[in-house]
C-alpha cells in the first residue's frame, strides 16, 4: 500500500508513519525543517518538505507528488495555538497562525492530492471533537475549536468533491500525549494510530464525509 502522511515530524503523524513502514507499505512524508526530513528518510519513508504556512511551498507539492498514486492520504499537520477561552478575542497574529495552518493548509494540500489518489482510496483529515458544535460544552480553547469546525467543512467539501474516488472522513485522535496533547493526555500515540490505521482499513464508500471519533464511532458535527 502508498500512504501519504503530511505533517509527520512528531507526534500523531510521525507514529502513522512507523506503523505503516513496520508493516511494509511504502510511505512518503511531509516535514518542514530538515532535521525531521533526514529523521524520515532514516526510518525508510520518501521524505517531501513542505511549509503549509508558506503558499509556494504548497503549490509545489502537486509536483512534488507528480505521478503518485496513494491508497492512504493523512492531513496531519496541525497546531493548537493561544489557548484563549470565549470571550477573550485572540490576536490577529494568534488567528491567522491557528486558521492558517488548520484551515487554510488542507485547503491549499487537497487540490494537489486530486490527481493522487488511488482507487477508493481513504483519507483523513486530523480533526478535533473540540470542533464537533454539537458536542461543544466549554467555551475554552475557542481558536483552535473554530479552525477544526471550518477544518471539518473543508473535509466535508472534500469529501463531495472526491466522492465515488475515495472516502473522505474527518478523523478525532483522541486525547493523545503529543507535544500538543501533553503529557496528562489519556491515550498514547501508539494505540490510538493503530486503532485509526484499523478504521481506515474498514471504511467503505458509504462512509464517505463522516466524523469519526479514533475508535470508529460516529461523532456529530
Ligand atoms: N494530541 C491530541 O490530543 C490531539 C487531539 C485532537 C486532535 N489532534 C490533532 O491531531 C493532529 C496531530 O496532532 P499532534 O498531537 O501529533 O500534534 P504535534 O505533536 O504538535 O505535531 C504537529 C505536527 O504538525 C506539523 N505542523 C504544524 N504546523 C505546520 C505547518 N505550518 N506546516 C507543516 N507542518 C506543520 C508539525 O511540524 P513541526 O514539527 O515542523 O512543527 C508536527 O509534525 C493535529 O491536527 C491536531 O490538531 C491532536
Amino acid at each position: 500500500m502508498q500512504v501519504l502522511v503530511i505533517g509527520a515530524s512528531r507526534g500523531i503523524g510521525l507514529e502513522f508513519v512507523q506503523q505503516y513502514l513496520a508493516e511494509g507499505h511504502q510511505v512518503t512524508a511531509t516535514a518542514r525543517d530538515d532535521a525531521a526530513l533526514e529523521k524520515l528518510k532514516a526510518l525508510g519513508a520518501k521524505a517531501l518538505k513542505l511549509e503549509l504556512l508558506d503558499p509556494k511551498s504548497c503549490a509545489g507539492l502537486a509536483w512534488q507528488l507528480d505521478g503518485m498514486q496513494f491508497d492512504v492520504l493523512l492531513i496531519n499537520a496541525g497546531v493548537y495555538g493561544a489557548d484563549v477561552a470565549a470571550p477573550t478575542p485572540p490576536t490577529q497574529a494568534e488567528f491567522d497562525l491557528v486558521m492558517h495552518t488548520n484551515v487554510l493548509g488542507p485547503m491549499r494540500v487537497l487540490p494537489a492530492l486530486t490527481d493522487c489518489l488511488a482507487q477508493n482510496a481513504k483519507l483523513a483529515l486530523l480533526s478535533s471533537r473540540m470542533g464537533s458544535i454539537n458536542l461543544r460544552r466549554s467555551p475554552n480553547g475557542w481558536l483552535y475549536r473554530a479552525s477544526k469546525a471550518a477544518a471539518n467543512s473543508v473535509l466535508k467539501d472534500a469529501s463531495i468533491a472526491f466522492g465515488g474516488r475515495a472516502v473522505c472522513v474527518a478523523l478525532h485522535p483522541g486525547w493523545v500525549k503529543t507535544d500538543m496533547g501533553g503529557s496528562q493526555a489519556e491515550l498514547s500515540p501508539a494505540e490510538v494510530v493503530s486503532s485509526m490505521r484499523a478504521v481506515l482499513a474498514r471504511l467503505g464508500m458509504q462512509d464517505n464525509g463522516n466524523f469519526l471519533n479514533f475508535d470508529g464511532k460516529p461523532l456529530a458535527w
